[in-house]
């Protein structure tokens, strides 16, 4: 009989694969399997070949891109001397996540399904086709997939006689222990928030660089609706270095009043200690949480209360009621049926955990500590396209940063965490530190002297263009072309002076689109066109790469759009020669895009 052991791996870029591959921990556990949940690039992937049965879960990104955290893991999958049959005692199963509105639909998952077979594993299903664009969402393909994956499972791994299938209504046990300490025991020097010895290598997720800000500074008019900040840190003796085109990830935390909140719902002592012990043996602790740990710390710094709560929330919740009236609701919320009330209630108008605790207050009342990292994921870095160059601001890393706050149903507006947390700091008080690292983004720009540039990017879509106009002009780089959009001359017009300056020097040219400031708009797009000749001039004629970067709505299609036009106009082509003439540079990187939502 073979041993229960159930392998899940997930590639997850923002949090959907990895709630998937949790649940199937959870749906397996209850099966009585043993069950580990790991993301694609902590597992050792050598090891692969001794296991029975792996459930992959994988995001695709971009334009068929696998998620960051899965990316070594895909460099090795295809290297080109994997034995044929290296995988041929591996039952599989792949589950993808994607949006069919995108060509490249679930592109990762099915390459993967493709090359595991290749490789000699066998599949226990067909690639389950997760589609953000179905009514119910992923669930709506992966709901009656995992039926089937489970007919399939218990027929290879029956439940043992006499234990059964932990039923839905009952909770799992918690993955960790908390271990309050006495009431008195004071700070922990682990939580402070000091000046670092120069670590040894490059800060990374698992060891942030708590970076000094130095600036805080509102750049859009008084009366612009948004409130948008240059932030400035000191990166002197960090270990960080970047180019233009990197991005950098800022670790946000919550608000001491949602803190507090989240204590009172729960009643729990912010300042009481406790040592956090996985309850699986060997399993690994979070990273960066000091041990023993504050209430507070753990509230504030690891846990997700201002997010929009998944389903499993719900589950959990439910599992944990003590209260008739708030676990039928709960349990409702958690059912298949249940999916469109929840939708309404909580996805629709953004309501947080911490709201939906409020909402239940019995049930929060109930949970067990050692249930608290169960059941709020971590806070997650966001990540903010770097916007000066290491030439221009030596030891300096400055971003621009919209204050995210926007209304819906409730009567509360709704506030980004990481943008709101950010502009909150003053330097000007106190030392303000920042926990945060690099890393390469999407745009990478042309390092031959001779290559033009055309840079598109509206509003705070300019961000990464300045560094690449600072690191370009540093070094003598020519033929530089940006066109940025803003609504009014006066109010968001970000580094008007340093662009002229650089007008003036020969160094820049820059053609504006202020879309508010006439009748009707005028966006970059419409810029483009009037600019048809120069623009095909400087992509068939001179070899120039076209960057975009800003916000992901409508603006990179009607761009996209305006490119075509002009390929057809001033290049005489048909639309299926234009069409693949833009395909064409997007191919070779000479047409790159870093949009955000
Ligand atoms: P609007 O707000 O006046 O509509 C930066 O946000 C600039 O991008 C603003 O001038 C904004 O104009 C403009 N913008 C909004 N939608 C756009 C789109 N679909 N394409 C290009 N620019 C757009």
């Amino acid at each position: 009989m073979p041993s229960p052991r159930l392998l899940v791996l997930f590639g997850s870029q923002t949090g959907t694969a990895e709630d998937v591959a949790e649940r199937l921990g959870r749906e397996a556990r209850r099966r009585r399997l043993d069950c580990r949940v790991q993301a694609l690039d902590s597992y050792p992937v050598v090891n692969l070949i001794n296991e029975p049965l792996v459930v992959f879960v994988c995001a695709t990104t971009g334009q068929g891109d696998p998620p960051d955290n899965m990316k070594s893991f895909w460099r090795f999958l295809f290297r080109k001397n994997l034995p044929p049959a290296s995988l041929c005692q591996v039952d599989f199963a792949v589950v993808g996540l994607g949006d069919s509105s995108y060509a490249k639909f679930n592109f990762v998952a099915k390459k993967l399904h493709r090359r595991l077979l290749q490789l000699g594993g066998a599949a226990l299903l067909p690639v389950c086709l997760g589609d953000d664009q179905h009514e119910l969402g992923p669930d709506g393909a992966i709901d009656p997939w995992l039926h089937s994956l489970w007919e399939k499972v218990l027929g290879l791994y029956p439940v043992p006689p006499g234990l059964g299938v932990i039923p839905p209504g009952v909770p799992l046990p918690s993955k960790f222990t908390l271990h309050f300490l006495p009431e008195a025991s004071g700070p922990c020097p682990s939580e402070q928030r000091a000046a670092q010895a120069a670590p040894p290598s490059p800060p990374s997720e698992r060891r942030p660089f708590l970076a000094p800000m130095v600036t805080n500074q509102r750049v859009t008019g008084p009366s612009h609706f948004q409130d948008v900040r240059l932030i400035e840190f000191d990166i002197a003796d960090s270990g960080i270095s970047f180019v233009a085109g990197d991005v950098v990830l800022i670790q946000p935390e919550n608000t001491a009043p949602n803190v507090q909140l989240f204590c009172q719902a729960l009643g729990l002592d912010p300042d009481r200690h406790f040592t956090l012990q996985p309850r699986e043996p060997g399993a690994a602790c979070p990273a960066r949480l000091p041990q023993p740990c504050s209430v507070r710390h753990l509230v504030a710094r690891r846990l997700d209360i201002a997010g929009v709560p998944r389903r499993s929330f719900f589950e959990l919740l439910a599992c944990l009621s003590p209260h008739a009236l708030e676990r039928e609701k709960l349990l409702e919320f958690s059912s298949a049926a249940g999916q469109e009330a929840l939708h309404q209630y909580c996805s629709r108008p953004r309501r947080t955990a911490l709201e939906v605790l409020c909402d239940f207050p019995h049930t929060a009342a109930a949970i067990p500590p050692d249930y608290l990292l169960d059941l709020i994921p971590p806070i997650r870095p966001r990540t903010f396209s770097i916007a000066s160059s290491l030439l221009a601001h030596p030891r300096r890393l400055q971003v621009l940063v919209a204050v995210v706050q926007y209304q819906t149903r409730l009567k509360e507006p709704r506030r980004g965490l990481c943008s709101s947390w950010l502009a909150s700091l003053d330097p000007g008080r106190g030392p303000v530190r920042v926990p945060l690292w690099v890393r390469p983004g999407g745009l990478s720009f042309p390092q031959e002297p001779g290559t033009p540039v055309i840079m598109v990017g509206p509003g705070t879509g300019v961000a990464p263009f300045r560094a690449a106009v600072q690191e370009r002009v540093a070094r003598g780089q020519t033929g530089n072309f940006l066109f940025f959009g803003c609504r009014w001359r006066d109010q968001d017009f970000h580094w008007e002076a340093e662009w002229r300056e650089l007008e003036e020097r020969g160094c820049l040219t820059l053609v504006t689109a202020f879309s508010r400031e006439q009748e009707r708009k005028v966006y970059v797009q419409h810029r483009l066109r009037e600019r048809g000749p120069l623009v095909w001039e400087l992509l068939d004629r001179q070899g120039a790469c076209f960057f975009l970067a800003g916000n992901a709505k409508d603006m990179p299609a009607a761009v996209s759009e305006a490119l075509l036009s002009i390929f057809r106009e001033e290049g005489g082509l048909s639309d299926s020669e234009a069409a693949a003439y833009l395909a064409r540079l997007q191919r070779t990187l000479r047409f790159q895009t870093e949009t955000w939502a």
